[in-house]
């Protein structure tokens, strides 16, 4: 063996090791850099300072059920903001304010609107809004672009040959339209600072058979946050858009909550990784200011979300399709 030899086998080592140490760094940097996320505190207070005589405003929309509905009892109750409820059945809404207005304190200062407005025409509903907003001169610090879904339309899981032209457009313009146009409309009515939440899906970051216009809705979703986020910065208005992704949250509609017999409830996985509404709007409160445009909002789903990151494209293809497959073939066997 020469000389020669030796000193390319040490300068390969040499290579390997600060190529290793590289690698290993900037690992434990992103990954402190994802823990700060979650434990860090949120910035909230800047959007809805708590100790006002006249509370700012946030306007929720789709807030008669789940997380909507959570967020709106949490940003009224624990964050002294005044809060417009947006939602569909005039019933509902009223039924959801009167029901908040009467766990306020008497004399309490905090104030709770509601505006109705169908969704299935999103440029309508967006304008019914925005005028509400000018007749009331409300000017909004915190809007959450919170109505989404799928189940309004039928089946959860509809193959391409399956799903009606209705239910088609329905999940886009119930998930890209109306969100879209409505932020469009209600700027103008912006207090500032401000602060605008986007929520979306897992679904919209991975793919996912037979959910193909929900997951694809749901993704215009996470771009149009991270757009607007950056031209607010661009224009220099003190204007946050933060893109809040969710996995599944405990709710009826999410065919996660299962029933024995005996008509005991169970879950369909560890509770830690399906938070209740509640859990989950605090979650979505407490990532707010983290610097990024997009954030999975709760922890459960971020850690949820890593193996789908990390594992060899192979397994992922796995996993993505029988998350879906499974419920499918059930959702079909019932019928
Ligand atoms: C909401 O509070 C902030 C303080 O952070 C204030 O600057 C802003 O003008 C308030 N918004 C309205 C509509 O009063
Ligand atoms: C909300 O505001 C009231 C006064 O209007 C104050 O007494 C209360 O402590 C505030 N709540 C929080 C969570 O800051
Ligand atoms: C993203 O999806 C949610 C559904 O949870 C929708 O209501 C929200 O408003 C959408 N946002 C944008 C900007 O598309």
């Amino acid at each position: 063996m020469s000389d020669q030899d030796d000193g390319l086998r040490l300068f390969i080592t040499d290579i390997l090791i600060l190529f290793s140490i590289g690698f290993l760094s900037v690992q434990f940097f992103k990954f402190v850099s994802w823990s700060y996320i979650y434990i860090r505190a949120s910035t909230l207070p800047r959007y809805l300072p708590p100790q006002k005589k006249v509370p700012n405003w946030s306007l929720v929309t789709g807030a008669t059920d789940g997380v909507g509905l959570a967020l709106a009892h949490e940003l009224a109750l624990h964050r002294n903001s005044s809060v417009i409820i947006h939602g569909r059945n005039p019933t509902k809404l009223a039924t959801v304010a009167s029901s908040i207005r009467s766990q306020l304190p008497p004399n309490s200062p905090i104030r709770i609107e509601t505006v109705a407005a169908d969704v299935v025409e999103p440029i309508a509903a967006s304008r019914t809004i925005a005028t509400f907003l000018e007749g009331k001169n409300i000017r909004i610090s915190l809007l959450v672009n919170c109505v989404g879904g799928t189940v309004m339309f039928g089946r959860r899981y509809d193959g391409l040959d399956e799903i009606s032209e209705e239910a088609a457009t329905g999940i886009i313009n119930l998930n890209t339209v109306f969100p879209a146009m409505l932020t469009r409309a209600v700027k103008p009515r912006l207090a500032r600072p401000a602060c605008i939440i986007n929520l979306g899906s897992y679904a919209g970051t991975a793919g996912f058979p037979f959910l193909s216009f929900y997951a694809a809705s749901k993704s215009f979703n996470m771009t149009f946050s991270t757009s607007l986020n950056r031209e607010m910065h661009a224009l220099n208005q003190d204007i946050e858009v933060l893109g809040v992704v969710l996995g599944s949250v405990r709710t009826e509609s999410s065919g996660l909550i299962t029933r024995d017999a005996s008509g005991k409830v169970g879950l369909e996985y560890p509770a830690f990784f399906i938070p209740t509404p509640e859990d989950m709007a605090n979650a979505i409160l407490a990532r707010v200011g983290c610097g990024r445009h997009v954030v999975v909002g709760y922890l459960g789903h971020a850690l949820q979300a890593i193996p789908m990151e990390w594992l060899p494209n192979a397994l992922t293809e796995v996993m993505a399709m029988e998350a879906t497959l499974r419920r499918w073939k059930a959702e079909r066997k019932g019928e």
